[in-house]
């Protein structure tokens, strides 16, 4: 983890007040010494969100989020730490320091480093492979693709001759060790023998968005499983973390994003003149993805295959970008086709049609929906229409009007008839068991973010000095965090304070993992507390509880529902319930 030096964030805290900071994000109105207004992490309707321009410290009484202001840019813009202090140096106008790093950050950055450059030759050699004379089958191949010079020098395409050491063969007398091979995946090791783990494949670059080779993807020219073999997560990679084509969009000012699920989509639609284009790099869509493309674009439009498959992942990732709080719209591939084909075959102007004509959540999930029943008869008609108003009375009331009018157009059946069916939908849907558990899920998922918040305030608390964290540590022994991070930091804390050694921070940290320490070092940033840390401890701890009171809660309720329980035992679940509900008030 890299710390900044002390004196550079003395000038960026200083310099990015964090009562002006917050202003710029919302109203905030001064009463007493602090100032208050309504929290941006959670609805209310009465301000509980403080913020002491003395501490330089926000904090929520209701939802118990809080840190210095660093931690509220984090939050609020969705940014990693690092990410974060760039945005307030550009803010104050400074110019960021190089990190200071300790010996084992070191170590660590030499040999990503080591990495990086093995990648880059990596990519350099296969590259130069595909145009030799051991290239001509790939070259073929990509021809007949339509994947033309252009394209293979925009994505540095390139080709992993036949054979089971050129890669090895040509990197170590570069001076690069076998760990090094093997740690950024370029060599497999068997029984002792190191061998290229690309062996007769078409080579695609994933090349980050710092413009550092990060990983490939390698692609069978054959009918030959797995049709494509991917860098595995090494210390310079994961796939969670990246998409791919997201390097080239880098600097452009663009409206929105389209992500696909190939490498090969990405690179027709590129050729098509479609550049905004991003794949995610062959797993379900991830928070740590959605993320990545807010910071370029606020509306990404999902266009998966047009099987079932792509289907089902888009449902999945359209939750995932919502909740990241980007605006989203399905392009529907024809049946059957991807878009590469897709683009191949009908050109750009008919994938801009169909990136007009793109849906709606709702109204994909009503296509969906249509899909599922024969509508060529009256009966699957009305059985669409019954599903579908149902649905149509989750939405807000200002949104039902236009998917009525689709319902209607699809079904024959007059607008009046299905508003009516919706407003009866509506009730229904209050005492609905389907409903109640959705609510049910819901709280849960925030009682989870709650509890998430709560832990790394009582973290920061923890890091404030050694009084406060022997208080926190005795109230809240070790084994009770859920961020792995802060168990194991409280674990070192505790190991420390109590053989009577006050604790170092670059020593806390260089104890811990590289995640963990990222974690960990963020709560040391703000050197001053609040004045009344431990009460601010209590508070967290009693949320935290409360938290858990609540899940177990969830937890109880739904097996008490499970059908075909006794009597007795469900009388049991529901008396614990109740009694759990009484620690709550
Ligand atoms: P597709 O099967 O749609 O491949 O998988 P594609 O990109 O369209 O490739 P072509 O057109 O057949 O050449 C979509 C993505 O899923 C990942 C890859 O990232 C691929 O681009 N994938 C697929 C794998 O990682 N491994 C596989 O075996 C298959
Ligand atoms: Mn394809």
């Amino acid at each position: 983890m890299a710390r900044f030096p002390d004196l550079w964030m003395g000038e960026l805290l200083e310099k990015n007040d964090i009562v002006s900071v917050i202003s710029g994000y919302m109203q905030l109105k001064p009463k007493g010494r602090k100032f208050w207004g309504l929290c941006p992490f959670h609805s209310e309707k009465t301000p509980s969100f403080s913020v002491s321009p003395d501490k330089q410290l926000y904090y929520c009484f209701g939802c118990h989020s809080g840190g210095g202001v660093i931690h509220f840019v984090m939050e609020m813009e969705h940014l990693s730490f690092i990410d974060a202090v760039k945005l307030l140096s550009e803010r104050a106008g400074l110019v960021m320091p190089g990190f200071i790093d300790g010996e084992k950050m070191q170590q660590e950055k030499a040999f990503k480093d080591r990495l990086y450059a093995a990648n880059k030759e990596a990519a350099l050699y296969y590259h130069s492979m595909l145009k030799s004379d051991r290239g001509e089958k790939a070259r073929k191949y990509l021809s007949k693709r339509g994947l033309d010079a252009r394209m293979i020098t925009r994505f540095g395409i390139g080709y992993a001759p036949e054979g089971w050491n050129n890669l090895t063969g040509y990197l170590s007398p570069k001076g690069f060790t076998t760990e090094e091979l093997l740690g950024a995946d370029l060599a497999l090791q068997k029984d002792g023998r190191v061998y290229d783990k690309y062996r007769d494949r078409i080579i695609f670059p994933i090349v980050g968005t710092n413009g550092k080779v990060l990983g490939f993807g390698a692609r069978t020219m054959g009918t030959e499983q797995p049709k494509y073999i991917n860098t595995s997560d090494t210390p310079v990679f994961s796939k969670r973390n990246n998409l791919y084509g997201l390097n080239l969009q880098k600097g452009s000012r663009i409206a929105d994003l389209v992500i696909v699920e190939g490498y090969t989509d990405v690179i027709s639609l590129s050729k098509a003149g479609i550049a905004n284009v991003v794949a995610s790099l062959g797993t379900a869509l991830t928070e740590q993805q959605a993320r990545l493309m807010k910071r370029f674009a606020g509306k990404v439009y999902i266009c998966y295959d047009g099987d079932s498959a792509g289907q089902e992942s888009t449902l999945r990732g359209l939750d995932i970008l919502r909740k990241e709080g980007l605006t989203v719209r399905v392009i529907v591939m024809p049946e059957g086709a991807d878009p590469d084909e897709y683009v191949a075959a009908n050109g750009k102007d008919a994938f801009e049609a169909l990136k007009d004509r793109a849906l709606t959540l709702p109204e994909f999930k009503l296509e969906r929906l249509a899909s599922k029943f024969d509508m060529s008869t009256a009966d699957g008609r009305e059985a669409y229409a019954l599903e579908a108003c149902g649905f149509i009375s989750t939405l807000q009331p200002v949104e039902q009007e236009r998917y009525i009018a689709s319902v209607s157009r699809k079904t024959g059946l007059s607008l009046e008839t299905l508003a009516g069916q919706v407003s009866i939908s509506a009730v229904d849907n209050k005492n609905s068991i389907g409903n109640y558990r959705n609510t049910k899920v819901k709280k849960q998922r925030e009682t989870l973010s709650e509890r998430a918040k709560a832990e790394r305030t009582l973290a920061m608390c923890l890091a404030k000095d050694r009084d406060t964290a022997m208080y926190v540590l005795k109230k809240f022994p070790p084994g009770r965090f859920g961020e792995q991070a802060y168990e194991n930091f409280s674990l070192e804390l505790l190991s420390i304070y109590s053989e009577g050694a006050e604790a170092d921070v670059p020593l806390l940290l260089s104890r811990l993992e590289e995640q963990d320490a990222e974690k960990v070092a963020q709560l040391f940033v703000d050197d001053e507390g609040f004045c009344d840390m431990k009460s601010i401890a209590d508070d967290c701890i009693k949320a935290i509880e409360r938290a858990d009171i609540r899940s177990e809660i969830v937890k109880l309720s739904e097996k008490a529902e499970a059908p075909g329980l006794p009597e007795t035992e469900r009388r049991m679940l529901i008396k614990k319930i109740a009694e759990l509900q009484k620690q709550l008030i």
